[in-house]
């Protein structure tokens, strides 16, 4: 159980890594690893959401994710629309609201349909937010986001922060924390924006074994930094 005095981060990341090879230690298929990931991710994603974490943005697939082999790439289209076909109401029953993050060019219209659906379907849900980024890339988010910018009527001159964010694929807060699984430590193009003054973490553990108890040390680790957002403040680190 978490401690109760322990600050909540507001938005995290989760880049979830790790899946293929938890399944080759294991003497598995890479599929399977996949499986158990998905399975871990909802389990996960609810729990994070019932901490008080009101957005959490999930890199399951990323645009450079299409350089594997097609089965792979295959196997995992159809594992999305199961688990989002499968877990719809579950997250209705938890008020948790689903969108995505990504590019649409690229994924079937099975996925895409439902995609739509999960997010009709979760749209008037206030407890938290899930965001799947999903054929997401963030340079491909940031071009995007100018090309709207571009043909929009907005004086370019009076362009902000604030306003460059509204023409992301979701005007989401700053990510407080990123964690990402399986001891690699890099973004991969996962919301280099949204991160520009997070917390990262860097845990060994392989998604699919990462529990409930690695997501508390995660919150842990990360009431432990001093967050300074450029200023000279020091807060006094809890143990
Ligand atoms: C993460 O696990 C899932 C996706 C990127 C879709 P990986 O498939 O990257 O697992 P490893 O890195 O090969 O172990
Ligand atoms: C990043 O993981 C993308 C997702 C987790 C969806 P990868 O496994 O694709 O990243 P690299 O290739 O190791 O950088
Ligand atoms: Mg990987």
């Amino acid at each position: 159980m978490i401690k109760k005095s322990l600050k909540i981060p507001n938005h995290v990341g989760i880049i979830v890594d790790g899946n293929g090879r938890w399944a080759s230690e294991r003497g598995l298929s890479r599929s399977a690893g996949h499986a158990k990931g998905a399975s871990n991710l909802e389990k996960i994603s609810i729990y994070a959401i019932n901490l008080g974490i009101k957005y959490l943005s999930l890199y399951v697939f990323s645009t450079e994710n299409f350089k594997r082999s097609k089965e792979e790439v295959d196997y995992l289209m159809d594992l999305f629309v199961n688990k989002f076909k499968s877990s719809s109401k579950k997250y209705n029953k938890e008020n948790i609201k689903v969108i995505f993050s990504g590019r649409k060019d690229n994924l079937n219209k099975d996925v895409i349909d439902t995609m739509k659906s999960i997010e009709k379907e979760t749209k008037n849900n206030t407890k938290g937010v899930i965001n799947f980024c999903l054929n997401y890339g963030s340079q491909y988010e940031i071009i995007d986001a100018v090309k709207k910018i571009a043909k929009s009527k907005i004086d370019i001159d009076k362009l902000d922060i604030e306003t460059f964010n509204k023409y992301m694929y979701n005007e989401l807060p700053p990510l407080d924390l990123v964690i990402r699984t399986s001891g690699e430590e890099r973004l991969s193009n996962f919301m280099l924006w949204q991160s520009a003054y997070a917390e990262f973490y860097f845990p060994k553990t392989y998604f699919p074994a990462f529990g409930k108890k690695d997501f508390d040390l995660a919150i842990e680790k990360y009431n432990m930094r001093d967050r300074r957002f450029g200023g000279i403040k020091y807060e006094k680190k809890s143990s």
